[in-house]
Order: structure tokens, then C-alpha cells, then sequence
């Protein structure tokens, strides 16, 4: 389990980007009206919201009741659950989806083939899993930096990483042993412009490493981070970017 927590408020003023550019995954996903899906790590619950709107009946899951309180402010259907085996529970829903839709969460789940054989049990038969998360080398630049970080202080950076971010051979490996029939796959680059300071996607995003470290030494940490990045993320007008890998696929399930 990670040391991360989820305020709504700071997630959309330095996270906001992370539903709009996981717009092109819709795409994937084919939504027809009508059609029953899970959105699994809905977090704010903004693509639920677009799902919902083009007329899927859409329920949203995600480990974080912060989050599912934000979703339900939309008035989605959202629910508290982690789809890893925690506390008992994993994702129950027997067979009710056409689809399970995920965008920018699988990477915060290190246990895959358990999230995958929850959502093959959330499927219908022929059911599809489409998504998007970070693989390959995501955010290596600024994982590697938290990494050094944490070791600079005589602690385990690498066993602080919450992260899982596979290859394409791997996740396409675990799907198939998991029962689905890869239909798509496919691992880019994608730079992203970030909306403030590096610094401030380390306060929303960087909270597993950080959490280690007494209180009183994390601006410092964060600080120090920021000024080896710096060189390589910061761009000439003095705005941040981040060297993003999207792994997006589209699977199925045997009819
Ligand atoms: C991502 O969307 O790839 C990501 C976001 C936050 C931390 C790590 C990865």
C-alpha cells in the first residue's frame, strides 16, 4: 500500500492535466450508450463524468475516499475499493461490465495480475479492458532523483517507489496470463507541460518517497530535487515539464 494521499483541491490545481490528455483513450474504449463500465482509479472522477454523459451507465472505484467523495459531488456512482486483494476485498463485481475503462492509475497498483484477475471478474464474457497508465521509463529523470534523494538520507529509495511502470512485453505477458487477447498495445513518450513548479507535482505525486523523511527535512528534500532537475525539465521561459511514457492498451476477454 502506498503512503499517498489524495486532496481533490490540490489534485486538480496541479493534476488537472491528467484526465484532458487521458481524453484519447476514450477512443480506444469505444463507449456505446448504454453500455455498463467500470472506471477503475476514477480519482476526481472527471472521465467518469465524460463516460456518463455519452450515456454508459458508469460506476467509479478508487482506494482513495477523497477522491470518490469529489466523483460523487458529480454525481456519479463512485465507490471506495482497491482492486488489489486489500483488507479483504478486491473489486466484486461478478460479471456486470462491458468494459473496465483506467486511466493514470495502474501505476499506483504493484501488484498487477491481481488488478487484472479483478477485472476479469468484474467482465461480462467478450468483455473489454482498455487503458492507459505510465510505462517503460516514466518520469524516470524525476523517480531517479526521488531515489537519490531518500539514499542521500540513509534510507532505501527504490523500496519507497510506489510505482510500477512495465514494459510492453511485460504487461502484454501479464494480460494474456491473466485470460484477455491483446488487441492493441503500445508504449510512447509523451512530454508533458506541467501547470507550476516541479515542486508542486512533487507535493501531489511525491508523497510515498517524501512521507519517509521527517517532516521538517521534505521542503528541503523537494528543494534539492527540483534544483537537479532542473537543468533538464525547466525550459527556457522557466515553465516545468515531465518526461512521461504512456503505456495504452485495449484487451479482451473470450467471448
Ligand atoms: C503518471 O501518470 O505517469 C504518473 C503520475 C504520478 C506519479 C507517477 C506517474
Amino acid at each position: 500500500m502506498t503512503a499517498q494521499s489524495w486532496d481533490p483541491v490540490r489534485y486538480q490545481r496541479n493534476a488537472g492535466f491528467v484526465a484532458e490528455l487521458g481524453l484519447p483513450v476514450l477512443e480506444w474504449l469505444a463507449p456505446e450508450p448504454g453500455e455498463t463500465i467500470l472506471d477503475l482509479g476514477c480519482g476526481d472522477g472527471a472521465l467518469t463524468e465524460e463516460l456518463s454523459v455519452l450515456g454508459c451507465q458508469v460506476v467509479g472505484v478508487d482506494s482513495s475516499p477523497e477522491q470518490i467523495e469529489a466523483a460523487r459531488a458529480r454525481g456519479l456512482d463512485a465507490q471506495v475499493m482497491d482492486a488489489q486483494v486489500m483488507h479483504g476485498r478486491t473489486l466484486d463485481f461478478e460479471g456486470r461490465f462491458d468494459a473496465v475503462f483506467s486511466n493514470a492509475a495502474l501505476h499506483w497498483m504493484r501488484d498487477p495480475a491481481a488488478v487484472i484477475a479483478g477485472v476479469r471478474g468484474a467482465l461480462k464474457p467478450g468483455g473489454r479492458f482498455v487503458g492507459e497508465f505510465g510505462g517503460g521509463a516514466n518520469v524516470r529523470r524525476i523517480h531517479e532523483a526521488l531515489i537519490a534523494a531518500l539514499d542521500r538520507r540513509g534510507l532505501d529509495g527504490r523500496a519507497a517507489s510506489p510505482w510500477f511502470f512495465p514494459a510492453a512485453a511485460e504487461y502484454r505477458a501479464l494480460l494474456e496470463q491473466g485470460g484477455f487477447a491483446v488487441e492493441r498495445l503500445e508504449l510512447f513518450e509523451r512530454p508533458t507541460p506541467l501547470p507550476g513548479h516541479l515542486v508542486d507535482w512533487l507535493d501531489t505525486f511525491g508523497e510515498s518517497f517524501l512521507s519517509k523523511l521527517p517532516e521538517a527535512e521534505r521542503p528541503a528534500a523537494k528543494r534539492e530535487v527540483a534544483e537537479a532537475l532542473a537543468v533538464e525539465l525547466r525550459n527556457p521561459d522557466g515553465s516545468w515539464w515531465a518526461d512521461y511514457v504512456r503505456l495504452r492498451f485495449a484487451a479482451r476477454l473470450p467471448a
